[in-house]
């Protein structure tokens, strides 16, 4: 633990960050990717980068980093996170990392700490996915795991493209990607775990496969009063049947099977018409690749099925397919060491939300901490985290980024 750490500081900049796109009478904001609010926190988060010395470089999928000298060059050890935030979201997702990251950089600076190796905060971009798909595409073509042409290409529901929104905020650069030495990412655990364990920090041994599927339903629009019920052909009917049977789905898969219908929009939309058309995702979660695997055949099965039995046409559209990821044993166990060591009690557990960390964990050594989030709330304003959690966090990190820097 190092004494310069200051976690009112901390919170401040959490609290700077959470008044850009703030939700009136919420402690939450929305700040989609590549918006003009992002563009104000990722300005607000360069400006701390400079004030703290760091170089700043921004490449060409949007990510910046600030990175520390070291006494030697080399690649660094890098922490962080994003600060793009879903529709409705919290102030702790994402940004907490990359907060946290400047905190202990901060720390370094006051006390004159040197390290070996140079040591970067990232701010990734997009990890939502919420505007534009796939999530996590910032730190998934840093890391060679999307294609960036692609990832630029992508479009929201109003057509425009990330590198055309990248441009114009400001943030399409040029800087050469690389593989880090070790990479490490503090983050709200955004469930009930630790909170119902009663323990502080979380060593994240994985994180779970992730499967979005995008379903078009397309029926016939009609009058609600004069059309008899065998005459119907209602995309909103078989949307809805969707969404229940993908919770059926889940409780039959079992174990961590989690499945969430999130977007459901039928048109027209008036309450004297049939829906004639309706979009829905589906998002399907496992730690078993198989048990995944099995869950996705079973409601595409089911989703044809009450389609045709509708007569509706069904266009299935996958939007991400993530396999799970396991984290570095050799790095869980220091971020464990490093919170014992600190008199937190720890608890190895899987993340159940995706994260930038799982882009690197092929490439370098990866690990995550994970502290509480009260109620297991999380994607909403609500979203909280006590100070003194922010703190034993932030306190793990600087241990366990000391220890790898060197
Ligand atoms: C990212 O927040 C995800 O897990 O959906
Ligand atoms: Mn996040
Ligand atoms: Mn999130």
């Amino acid at each position: 633990m190092s004494g310069s750490i200051d976690v009112e500081r901390l919170a401040a900049r959490l609290e700077e960050l959470a008044r850009i796109g703030a939700i009136e009478g919420t402690h939450g904001c929305s700040r989609l990717a590549a918006t003009d609010e992002d563009r104000a926190a990722r300005d607000l988060v360069v400006d701390w980068m400079r004030a703290l010395e760091l170089e700043v470089t921004v490449d060409a999928i949007g990510n910046v980093f600030g990175t520390r000298a070291g006494r030697t060059d080399g690649p660094p050890v890098v922490t962080g996170s994003h600060v793009d935030t879903v529709a409705r979201g919290g102030r702790y997702d994402g940004n907490l990392g990359v907060v946290a990251g400047l905190e202990v950089l901060e720390a370094w600076n006051a006390t004159g700490v040197t390290t070996e190796r140079p040591v970067a905060v990232g701010v990734f971009t997009n990890e939502e996915g919420v505007r534009f798909q796939p999530d996590m595409m910032g730190s998934g073509v840093h890391q060679g795991f999307f294609e960036l042409a692609d990832c630029l290409a992508a479009r929201d529901a109003d057509g425009l493209t990330l590198g055309d929104e990248l441009a114009r905020i400001g943030y399409a650069g040029d800087a050469e990607p690389f593989t880090p030495h070790a990479y490490v990412e503090l983050h709200i655990e955004q469930g009930p775990v630790l909170e119902e364990a009663g323990v502080t920090i979380g060593a994240v041994t994985s994180v779970q496969g992730i499967s979005w599927t995008e379903l078009l339903l397309d029926g016939q629009a009609n009058h609600a009063g004069t059309t008899p019920m065998r005459l119907r052909r209602d995309a909103g009917l078989v949307a809805a049947e969707i969404a229940a049977g993908a919770r059926r789905i889940a409780l039959e898969v079992g174990a961590d099977q989690v499945a969430t219908v999130g977007v459901m929009e039928l048109v027209p939309g008036a309450v004297n018409v049939i829906p004639g058309s309706a979009r829905l995702t589906v998002d399907l979660r496992n730690t078993d690749d198989g048990a995944l695997r099995e869950a996705e055949e079973r409601l595409l099965e089911l989703a044809r099925d009450l389609a045709e039995g509708e007569g509706v046409a069904l266009t299935e559209r996958s939007l991400v397919r993530l396999s799970p990821v396991s984290f570095d044993p050799g790095t869980i166990d220091l971020v464990e060491r490093a919170a014992r060591a600190l008199g937190h009690d720890v608890l190895r557990m899987p993340s159940g939300a995706g994260h930038d960390a799982q882009m690197f964990a092929p490439n370098c050594p990866t690990a995550m901490i994970f502290v509480p989030s009260r109620d297991g709330i999380s994607h909403d304003p609500s979203e909280f985290t006590e100070p003194k959690e922010l703190r034993a966090g932030v306190d793990v990190l600087h241990d366990v980024l000391r220890e790898l820097a060197g």
